[in-house]
């Protein structure tokens, strides 16, 4: 076997021809994933684990299985790839051809491996873009049609990757409306586990398309290999934890190829979804700041900027308010100290006005009875006060009460010779249709040329896809799901190409359609309805594995208010600050201390937005929990801890903090108090060394107490 010479780091882009044994690495700063073209030309995965220092022990490398495992007569286990060829043959063997590696931008590049298969005449290119500092990889597949006729795609992986280790334990987040991301963690054994969805629009209602996959024990913050994987498609997903009688596990994602089959035409080509995934050797706060980082300077809609701190209305007033009570709303929002008033659902419909959830969506004018001067007075009064303006819309539904109902129900999903099944009583429209593609760009597109002030967008969608019927595809009815999230990425891009500045919140019943596909659209979305602080620090703790502080909308409202209202502040703290409650529902006291929690927030948005989160205490662990930020140069920190119902002479330890310089002192100052509230701690210095080897005495025997802590290093 010989070593051939790698393509690594060049900026021009190489192809080759087969060569056997040849290596293809893929690699980021601690990761390697090395390829390898067998003699007979197949792929397969010779290496997937931590970076190999030395080039010379490569050579070393045992062949590893099929990267990409096609269907054919002898395989046993799930395939990948899934064609049923135009002369009726249903496998596939697909041998390397070429590969390529470019440097896309600074620190990023891309390898391309192209296989084919000789006989039935299809290409598969396996494409690697591989974020060097950030360890993440993201990983897509096209699949193109060289014969002559139409061929049947009958599974359509993004990736694939194999494990050859110990044990495997996986975590999956699942839930529903206001119970969003609970995370149960299980060994996995021989045999497959799948984890999928198939409801369409609101797909993650029940699962969220993301996975934590310890490699041998269950790794720690710390401690342990793992992977974290997320399939980016903001609709149906499916991943496949194979594990076989060796102990070898393969694990496949992509879109759900369940009733979603697909005929490829002659000289087409489908693209998968992408999917990301990034290893650490370190434990989950490696991974979970890789994906942090990622996110910010890559992935998330204006990933590095500043966010807007708001008052939104709706568990203010539901549907029941008017120009007055939004302007008197708006007040609020100035005395608190926020950015922006965010005007949600109700604002719109004259025949069926909006009034309760039944009637209205789909009519995009606004309620004259409500709203007699319009928006243009809501943002006239919004700035008038010196704060932005932001609007709710919900633009891929429709309620059958509606004038867009009437004027075109061939727009909407139905499925014939069926009674309509509603949800939230509402349909989907047929974003399949180009047509209806420009209507739901129009809605933003007519808003925004309106009213240029509008600051911010609140997308909402209810419903999954109820009906799975498009008049417009006609008999191309499996093409839907996947036509569907085309339709919508093609109208989000039109949006963002027109105004991409434009900060968007990406909404679904609370999170019920969260992945990074998506928010390459979004700068943010809205965790869940459940605003209960105690729910709350277990739903941001599980999003906080994947996503950065920056994108997790966490609002201060009513809910739970057994709850103290600095305890419901101090968690929404550690997301994206808003608040959806009536002043008139606070206590002189409780506004002071949110003004000063407001400031605060603002002064502290470049530690916890952008710094590293290092999770110290788990809500899962009892009945504590604590979470520190810090700035990456380690001179500022926010600690936040929290005690919910300790246990009556339960043994309470102290706080040992991480992410912090050793050698450094850090003074220590209590922050958000409410007034007149007595501190644990005067202006105190300890070292770094001191607060991650002893901590801090924080938690207390007391029910719901919470508190904040900034560190500075002097
Ligand atoms: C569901 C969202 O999660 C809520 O925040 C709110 O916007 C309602 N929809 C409005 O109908």
């Amino acid at each position: 076997m010989k070593l051939k010479a790698f393509l690594v780091g060049c900026l021009v882009l190489t192809a080759t021809s087969i060569q056997a044994d040849e290596l293809i690495r893929i690699q980021t700063h601690n990761i390697d994933l090395i390829l390898k073209v067998k003699d007979d030309g197949r792929l397969t995965q010779s290496y997937f684990g931590k970076h190999l220092r030395h080039d010379g022990d490569l050579r070393w490398l045992e062949d590893g299985r099929e990267t990409y495992l096609t269907r054919t007569a002898d395989v046993y286990f799930e395939p990948a790839l899934d064609i049923l060829h135009a002369d009726g043959n249903p496998s596939t063997r697909l041998r390397h051809t070429a590969h390529t590696t470019n440097q896309l931008e600074q620190g990023v590049q891309e390898t391309i491996v192209t296989l084919e298969d000789q006989k039935e005449p299809v290409s598969v290119r396996l494409h690697y873009i591989a974020y060097t500092a950030e360890d993440v990889i993201k990983v897509y597949t096209e699949i193109q049609n060289r014969q002559k006729k139409g061929i049947q795609l009958r599974k359509f992986a993004s990736s694939m990757l194999h494990f050859d280790r110990a044990a495997y334990h996986l975590t999956q987040f699942n839930g529903n409306w206001a119970d969003e991301v609970k995370m149960t963690t299980t060994p996995l054994a021989f045999g497959k586990k799948i984890m999928d969805s198939n409801l369409g629009t609101r797909a993650d209602m029940y699962s969220q398309p993301q996975f934590i996959l310890s490699l041998g024990q269950p790794a720690t913050e710390t401690t342990g290999e793992v992977l974290l994987g997320q399939l980016g498609w903001t609709g149906n997903f499916r991943f496949v934890f194979e594990v076989d009688e060796k102990g070898g596990l393969r694990v496949l994602s992509g879109i759900n190829s369940d009733f979603s089959e697909r005929t490829l035409a002659p000289g087409e080509t489908f693209r998968t979804a992408d999917f990301y995934f990034t290893l650490s050797q370190n434990g989950l706060e490696q991974a979970s700041h890789n994906f942090h980082n990622w996110a910010r300077r890559h992935q998330l809609k204006d990933g590095s900027a500043d966010r807007l701190t708001l008052l939104n209305n709706w568990e203010a007033t539901y549907f029941d308010f008017n120009e007055e009570k939004l302007v008197t709303l708006m007040d609020d929002a100035v005395r608190l100290g926020v950015d922006m008033f965010l005007l949600d659902d109700g604002w719109f419909a004259n025949k069926y006005p909006r009034s309760s959830d039944n009637a209205g969506l789909g009519d995009w004018d606004e309620t004259r009875e409500k709203l007699p001067n319009g928006v243009g007075r809501l943002c006239d009064a919004a700035r008038e006060k010196g704060i932005r303006f932001g609007i709710w819309i919900e633009p891929e539904m429709v309620n059958p009460k509606s004038e867009l109902y009437e004027r075109h129900p061939e727009w909407v999903l139905q499925t014939p010779n069926r009674e309509p099944a509603l949800f939230r009583n509402q349909l989907t429209l047929d974003l399949t249709n180009p047509r209806v593609q420009d209507f739901v760009f129009s809605i933003v597109d007519n808003l925004m040329t309106r009213y240029p002030e509008i600051a911010f967008f609140k997308w909402d969608c209810n419903s999954p896809i109820m009906n799975p019927y498009s008049p417009y595809l006609k008999d191309k009815q499996t093409h839907l799901y996947v036509d569907y999230v085309r339709g919508l990425y093609s109208v989000l891009e039109r949006i963002k190409q027109k105004y991409p500045r434009l900060p968007m919140m990406m909404c679904s019943g609370g999170s019920g359609r969260i992945d990074y596909k998506g928010l390459e659209y979004f700068t943010e979305f809205w965790a869940s309805d459940n605003t209960d602080p105690i729910e709350r620090l277990f739903i941001q703790y599980g999003y906080s594995f994947f996503y950065p502080s920056k994108a997790v909308c966490a609002h201060v409202t009513t809910w739970n208010s057994r709850t103290s209202v600095k305890f419901r502040t101090d968690v929404a703290l550690m997301g994206k600050l808003g608040f959806d409650i009536k002043l008139t529902d606070m206590s002189h006291e409780d506004i002071q201390y949110a003004q000063e929690a407001v400031r605060n927030y603002k002064r502290l948005k470049p530690v916890i937005m952008e710094g590293d989160l290092f999770r110290l205490v788990s809500p899962y662990e009892g009945q504590h929990a604590a979470n520190v930020y810090v700035t990456p140069d380690q001179r500022h920190a926010v600690l936040f801890t929290f005690d919910v119902y300790p246990r009556f002479g339960e043994q309470r330890h102290n706080v040992v903090l991480r992410g912090l310089d050793p050698m450094r002192q850090y003074r220590i100052q209590e922050i958000n108090l409410m007034p007149g509230q007595d501190t644990w701690v005067h202006d105190r210095t300890y070292s770094g060394d001191y607060l991650m080897n002893i901590g801090l005495d924080l938690f207390t025997g007391n029910k719901l107490n919470s508190r904040v802590v900034e560190l500075t290093a002097e």
